[in-house]
């Protein structure tokens, strides 16, 4: 496959008043295209840091980043803006979405200069979100979804441009587990299935085990770069997907529905029989009965 991301000697420098802290030290790199990689590394290992250099989100103190051939590194803010908007997807831990906006209108947000119209933007955006189980949800804004849905706006907001890369900083890091494995399966056949290339932070070793190159990082060094064959691949994903059933978050979606309706039609039947019952009993507080015919109950319809 063709590289897709290279960097030669990357580093990155913050100063700190009179302090310097490596954050990244000379960092050399390849991913091929269609890759699903994996960053991992503790706590301030420089696992963020990189993932922004490759993105073009923080300019390197030195060194280079390219991608499908593009130096990152060299363009200035203009050309970055417009070289994302047409290669690259972002999920960022925090979500960043737009609270004024619907689910729907955040994830139509990157193919609003695509020259596309607004109903197609729409249902594309419509159609990502079921993806992520929450074709439901389109048109709630983001303070009335849960974190979990929030996040999963944010993927679906990620994949509606079908573009070359995806960079992912902790994508599942406030979702539960089961949640997690299943946005996790989710995107990685979304990002398969396009041939996108996914470039995943995780600080959660097991979840790494996903992909096809593992790069772990350590005080700004890269401390091994692991690329999996697809035998161990797939046994390390029957193992992480393990517990989860076949159906996806849309078939869960729909089926959550279905039991909603079936749950309410079977509260409405308890309600019409009660109401049947009640009618007929007898008046209990006139133990002669009801002469008059009337059920006196107070409840019936
Ligand atoms: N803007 C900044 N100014 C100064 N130092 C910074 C800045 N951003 C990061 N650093 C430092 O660079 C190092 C790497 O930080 P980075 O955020 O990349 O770590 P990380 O691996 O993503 O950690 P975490 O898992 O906690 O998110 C850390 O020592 C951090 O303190
Ligand atoms: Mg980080």
């Amino acid at each position: 496959m063709p590289v897709m991301i290279r960097t030669e000697q990357l580093r990155k420098v913050y100063r700190v008043g009179k302090e310097k802290v490596v954050a990244l030290a000379n960092i050399d790199l390849e991913i091929e295209q269609g890759e699903i990689c994996c960053i991992v590394g503790q706590s301030g290992s420089g696992k963020s840091t990189l993932l922004n250099m490759l993105a073009g989100l923080e300019k390197p103190t030195r060194g280079l980043v390219a991608i499908n051939g593009k130096k990152v590194s060299a363009m200035d803010e203009n050309q970055l803006a417009v070289f994302r908007q047409e290669n690259l997807g972002f999920i960022f831990q925090s979500y960043n979405l737009l609270a004024q906006l619907t689910a729907a209108e955040n994830v139509a947000l990157p193919l609003m200069f695509t020259g596309m119209s607004r109903r197609k933007r729409m249902k594309r955006a419509v159609y990502e979100l079921k993806q992520m189980g929450l074709g439901k949800r389109a048109g709630h804004k983001p303070t009335e979804m849960s974190g979990g849905q929030q996040q999963r706006v944010g993927i679906a907001r990620a994949f509606v441009g079908k573009p070359q890369v995806i960079f992912a900083d902790e994508p599942t890091g406030n979702l539960d587990t089961h949640t997690t494995r299943q946005v996790l399966r989710t995107m990685l056949e979304r990002a398969e299935s396009h041939n996108i290339t996914f470039v995943m932070v995780t600080h959660e070793r097991e979840l790494s085990s996903c992909g096809d190159r593992i790069i772990t990082l350590q005080d700004g060094h890269v401390i091994s770069n692991e690329k999996l064959d697809e035998a161990t691949k797939k046994a390390n994903r029957d193992a992480l997907f393990a517990d989860l059933d076949e159906k996806t978050l849309m078939a869960e979606e729909a089926e959550q529905a279905e039991h909603a309706e079936q749950a309410q039609q079977a509260r409405f039947a308890e309600k019409v029989m009660h109401n049947v019952i009640q009618a007929d009993l007898p008046d209990t507080q006139n133990p002669g009965g009801n002469t008059t015919g009337e059920a006196g109950t107070g409840q019936n319809p």
